[in-house]
């Protein structure tokens, strides 16, 4: 392949689909929370590639674990067993709940599975109930279904006709839940702090009283823990801070230290799939699952689950100060929220003064941070954004 020496917007506008606006950035290379452009300029990252690289940029681990990986075996498909899947879907069972592992590639394929996943249950098991009630705000990914599951209509409409068997009613509302349950409910889908909307967490009590909801009336509750899983929020899970565990939780994002990949983890209850119901060509691939196994393994020899607790408060109180009217999140999964349309200057103010943050709308700004981010990165990024809000 040729390669192109230098990228601009004229070049990527010609050449890639205009799936979303990019930033005036382009960056080569990075090194933990550092990141560094085409010029050689530095930035402090605090998105993280939307909150995927848990141990920072090229973690001398992953890299040396990938490299191995390359060197022996990169992909065989699903027709055989290769032991880094196994390992890994060991590993993530025994850290989790008892449950069984469907590898992927995504997010949103992760959730694609546990969707087929409850409709077939349901067949099963619940007179063939389909519907799954969702959340007002939530995101899922953008396959077909999943973006029917997520609760914007900016990322649905286009699409229409949408696959049926999605309700959405208001997060932090268990009344809205009790009242949209019938025949057809067959699960429950929801985010334990919905992150893409702009960082809301689950109210105390919330995840608890739909757990016990769904035991009473026989439905699944399925937690996407895609962007607060693995030790995100303080904890390996975000659930776990609710002292509830799912029937089905989807992960993807941190978990392959940037390599893709995507995991569906069920419990005896809910685990129907059999032979032929789903499937993925590179899913769970020996090249990502050596890559997310040393992932977990770092995360656990560093302490990072404990870290990401204390740094996260450390953060979110470095926030107060920005002139934010709200300032909300758990762990290293943090917003806050200017009274003005001021996210997307700020963003780019920031970025200008070597700061990667992210608006996720005119008003909010949302910091995923590598969960290895120091106490003295928080205080630089502090002084930059204080710097930015003016
Ligand atoms: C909670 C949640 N679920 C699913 C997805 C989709 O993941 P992917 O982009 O890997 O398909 C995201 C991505 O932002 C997410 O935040």
């Amino acid at each position: 392949m040729k390669d192109v020496e230098v990228t601009t917007p004229e070049l990527a506008d010609r050449y890639l689909m205009q799936v979303g606006r990019r930033l005036p950035v382009t960056f080569v290379r990075g090194q933990g929370c550092l990141v560094y452009d085409e010029a050689g300029r530095e930035y402090l990252d605090l998105v993280a590639g939307i909150a995927v690289n848990l141990l920072g940029h090229s973690h001398p681990d992953v890299v040396a674990a990938v490299a191995k990986q390359a060197g022996q075996l990169i992909h065989t498909s699903n027709l055989y067993f290769t032991q880094p899947q196994v390992g890994l879907a060991r590993r993530l069972v025994e850290l989790s709940f008892p449950s069984r592992v469907f590898f992927c590639n995504s997010g949103a394929e992760a959730n694609e599975a546990a969707i087929k996943l409850a409709r077939k249950w349901g067949t099963r098991h619940r007179d063939g109930a389909f519907e799954i009630i969702t959340t007002t705000g939530s995101f899922h990914g953008r396959t077909l279904a999943a973006v029917t599951a997520g609760g914007q209509h900016k990322y649905s409409d286009p699409f229409k006709p949408l696959p049926e068997g999605f309700v959405h009613v208001a997060y932090n509302d268990v009344e809205a839940i009790e009242s949209a349950t019938s025949a057809r409910t067959v699960a429950v889908m929801l985010e334990p702090v919905m992150g893409e909307i702009g960082v809301i967490p689950a109210e105390p009590g919330y995840l608890k009283r739909v757990r016990q909801w769904c035991d009473q009336h026989n439905l699944l509750l399925i937690l996407d823990e895609v962007q607060t899983g693995l030790g995100r929020t303080g904890r390996w899970f975000a659930h776990q801070h609710a002292g509830i565990t799912p029937d089905v939780m989807t992960l993807a994002k941190g978990l392959g230290g940037g390599l893709p990949i995507g995991a569906c983890l069920a419990n005896p209850r809910a685990d129907v799939f059999e032979p032929g119901d789903h499937g993925s060509t590179f899913g769970g691939n020996p090249l990502a699952c050596a890559a997310a196994a040393t992932v977990l393994d770092v995360i656990e020899r560093d302490g990072l689950v404990g870290h990401a607790a204390e740094m996260g408060e450390l953060l979110h109180s470095s926030l107060q100060d920005l002139g934010a009217k709200q300032v909300r999140g758990v762990g290293l999964m943090q917003a806050f929220e200017f009274e003005g349309a001021r996210a997307k200057p700020f963003q780019q103010a920031c970025l200008e003064a070597g700061l990667i943050v992210n608006a996720v709308d005119e008003h909010s700004v949302r910091l995923v941070p590598p969960l290895i981010l120091t106490a003295q990165q928080i205080d630089r990024a502090h002084g930059i954004m204080r710097k930015a809000a003016g």
